[in-house]
C-alpha cells in the first residue's frame, strides 16, 4: 500500500512500521525509542530478536542521542561518509531500547543519503530502526513492488523509486581509535583506510548476528556461483532449465533466461537485487552465477553472491 509522506510520519510517530526507501535497500522502518514499535519490525521480518538493528539519523549531530561517546576516529568517519551508505556501530547509550540492539552494548549508526529518507527524519524528528524490508533470510528490496511483493499489500510503503547504490551500507565497528569491517558494501575498505589513516583490526568477536547469518540475501531458488563463464558454461550444457546471471557481456548459449549485470562495480550494485528478484520470478531449477572479478572494488558484491549461492552443509 502506497502512502504518502505526510501520513508515513503520522504512522511512526503512533508507533507503526512503515517500508522506507534509502540509497541502499529499501528499510522497514520504525520509531527507534519505541519498543512496541521496534517489536513490531521484528514481527513482521519474522527475524530472531538476537540481530540488531541501524538507526537511521538525519544527521551526525544526533550521534549522542544514541551513542555514549563518539571518538575523534569515528567523527572523522562520519564526516567523510555521511551521508551515504556506511553504517557505524559504536557504543550505546544505556536508554537505547534493548530492542533496537539486540541486547548489544553498542548501537549501529547511519546517515541516510536518500532525499526522502532524508525529510521523512526532518519532518518526523525520529530516530528510524530499519533492517531492510523484506522477510528474514530473503532478498533485499530495491524497489516499493519488491517490498510487497516479500512482506505483503497491506504494507504501507513509502515509494522512493529504485534504489541507486542497490546493496545494504558497509558496516564499520569502531572503538576508541580502532576500527574493524563487519560487512562489505560499496563504500570501499581501501576508502575507509585512507581517512582512518590505518587498517581494520579485528578486536571483536564476528558479532553475534550481524546478519551475516550465512543464508541471508538468498533468493528461493538455488544459486550455484561459478569462478568463471567457461565453467557456468559448461554446466548449463547440462542443465537446460537453468537461468543465469553474468557479469559483463551477454554472451551464453543454450540458457534462456540471463541477466548481465554491468562491467561497472557501482552499477552492477545497482541492478544486482533487481536482477536476481527478476530471476527468481522465472522458477528455474536453479540459478547459475558467475563470479565477479576477485578485486577490491567488487569485494562488497561478491559477498553478497557467496551468501545468496550459500548451500547449508547436508545434516
Ligand atoms: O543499507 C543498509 O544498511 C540497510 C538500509 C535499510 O539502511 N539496512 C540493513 O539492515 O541492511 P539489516 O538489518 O538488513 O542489516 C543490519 C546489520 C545486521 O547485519 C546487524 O547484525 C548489524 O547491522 N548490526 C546492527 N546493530 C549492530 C550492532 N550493535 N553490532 C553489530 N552489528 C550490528
Ligand atoms: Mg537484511
Amino acid at each position: 500500500m502506497r502512502i504518502s509522506l505526510a501520513e508515513a510520519v503520522r504512522l511512526l510517530k503512533q508507533g507503526e512500521v512503515v517500508a522506507i526507501p534509502t540509497e541502499t535497500v529499501y528499510g522497514l522502518a520504525a520509531d527507534a525509542s519505541n519498543a512496541a514499535a521496534v517489536a513490531k519490525i521484528y514481527a513482521t521480518k519474522e527475524r530472531p530478536a538476537n540481530n540488531p538493528l541501524i538507526v537511521h539519523i538525519g544527521d551526525a549531530g544526533q550521534v549522542s542521542d544514541w551513542a555514549s561517546e563518539l571518538a575523534p576516529l569515528a567523527q572523522k568517519l562520519a564526516a567523510a561518509f555521511w551521508p551515504g551508505p556506511f553504517t557505524l556501530v559504536l557504543p550505546a547509550r544505556e536508554e537505547v531500547c534493548l530492542a533496537v540492539r539486540a541486547g548489544e552494548p553498542t548501537v549501529a549508526l547511519r546517515v541516510p543519503s536518500h532525499p526522502v529518507t532524508r525529510q521523512l527524519l526532518r519532518e518526523s524528528g525520529l530516530g528510524l530502526a530499519a533492517p531492510s524490508a523484506n522477510k528474514y533470510t530473503q532478498l533485499s528490496p530495491t524497489t516499493a513492488a519488491h517490498v510487497e511483493a516479500s512482506l505483503g499489500d497491506h504494507i504501507p510503503v513509502l515509494d522512493g523509486g529504485a534504489c541507486q547504490v542497490g546493496i545494504e551500507s558497509t558496516i564499520v565497528s569502531v572503538m576508541g581509535d580502532e576500527w574493524q569491517l563487519l560487512r562489505p558494501g560499496m563504500i570501499a575498505e581501501s576508502a575507509i583506510t585512507l581517512v582512518a589513516e590505518k587498517p581494520g583490526q579485528i578486536f571483536r568477536e564476528t558479532p553475534k548476528a550481524p546478519g551475516q547469518h550465512l543464508l541471508h540475501y538468498s533468493p528461493r531458488t538455488p544459486c550455484l556461483l561459478f569462478d568463471s563463464r567457461q565453467a557456468l558454461a559448461d554446466y548449463a550444457l547440462s542443465q537446460p532449465q537453468a537461468a543465469a546471471l553474468l557479469v559483463g557481456n551477454s554472451n551464453l548459449t543454450g540458457i534462456k533466461n540471463s541477466i548481465a549485470l554491468s562491467p561497472e562495480p557501482a552499477l552492477a550494485a545497482e541492478q544486482l537485487y533487481a536482477a536476481l528478484h527478476t530471476l527468481d520470478a522465472v522458477q528455474a531449477a536453479v540459478i547459475l552465477i558467475e563470479s565477479p572479478p576477485d578485486t577490491p572494488d567488487w569485494a562488497a558484491l561478491r559477498d553478497r553472491l557467496q551468501r545468496a549461492a550459500y548451500q547449508p552443509p547436508a545434516q
